[in-house]
């Protein structure tokens, strides 16, 4: 499974990498707002310093405004994925981009049946938010163990990103169920590493060499 930074934040993004872990990165006007950067400053630098995927999402939620937004992201740097919301316009979009050759990822999936229309349209990418379905009451993993199913059903190579991922357990599951990518806030990548034991057993380790080291 890749990792994927969820935010616009460059410092992160730069601990993310010092770190390994970032494949890509993932924005979206909420993440993109809160910097209060430049729009385009900001996902160029983005796009500089990450070797993979970099999504931006375009404002328009008509299909001529999305393409013309699509296919001006799209010149701003090679990596460069354009976020489509999933509503029809945006369908009809993604249609259009796939066959122009510019890579889609489609956002604010919430069903399988979203997620079928996407892939046949041509996206590179879904978005299953299980964050926000865990928050209405229910299991977002559920949708991603789906999506995987039925795009494996029909070899569809639609790449699956679990987005809205807001603590470490949903990354296990999202392993176990298949999801090609996993995009994860900068906080919650820094709590994959984490366990209590690690850091006693480490510390007990630390201590018992001083105590051999003296007695030497
Ligand atoms: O990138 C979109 C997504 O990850 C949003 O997450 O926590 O605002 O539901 P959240």
């Amino acid at each position: 499974m890749k990792f994927f930074l969820d935010t616009a934040n460059v410092e992160e993004i730069k601990q993310g990498l010092a770190w390994g872990l970032v494949d890509g990165v993932t924005t979206n006007p909420t993440l993109v707002g809160r910097e209060g950067r430049d729009f385009e400053q900001v996902v160029k630098e983005i796009a500089g310093i990450v070797d993979g995927p970099v999504s931006a999402e375009v404002i328009g939620v008509t299909a001529p405004e999305m393409l013309e937004e699509a296919r001006k992201l799209a010149a701003w740097a090679p990596n460069i994925v354009v976020k489509i919301p999933l509503i029809a316009e945006g369908i009809k979009a993604v249609k259009v981009l796939s066959e122009e050759g510019i890579h889609t990822n489609v956002t604010l999936c919430f069903s399988a049946n979203q997620a079928i229309l996407a892939a046949k349209a041509g996206a590179g990418y879904i978005s299953p938010f299980v964050g926000r379905l865990d928050d209405i009451g229910h299991d977002g993993i559920e949708l991603v163990e789906q999506i995987r199913q039925i795009y494996d059903n029909y070899g569809w190579g639609t790449e699956i990103i679990v987005a809205s991922v807001r603590s470490p357990q949903t990354v296990t599951r999202a392993a176990l169920a298949g999801a090609d990518i996993a995009t994860v806030p900068f906080k919650v990548m820094g709590q994959l590493f984490k366990h209590t034991l690690t850091d006693k057993g480490l510390a007990a380790f630390l201590a018992d060499w001083e105590a051999y080291k003296k007695g030497q």
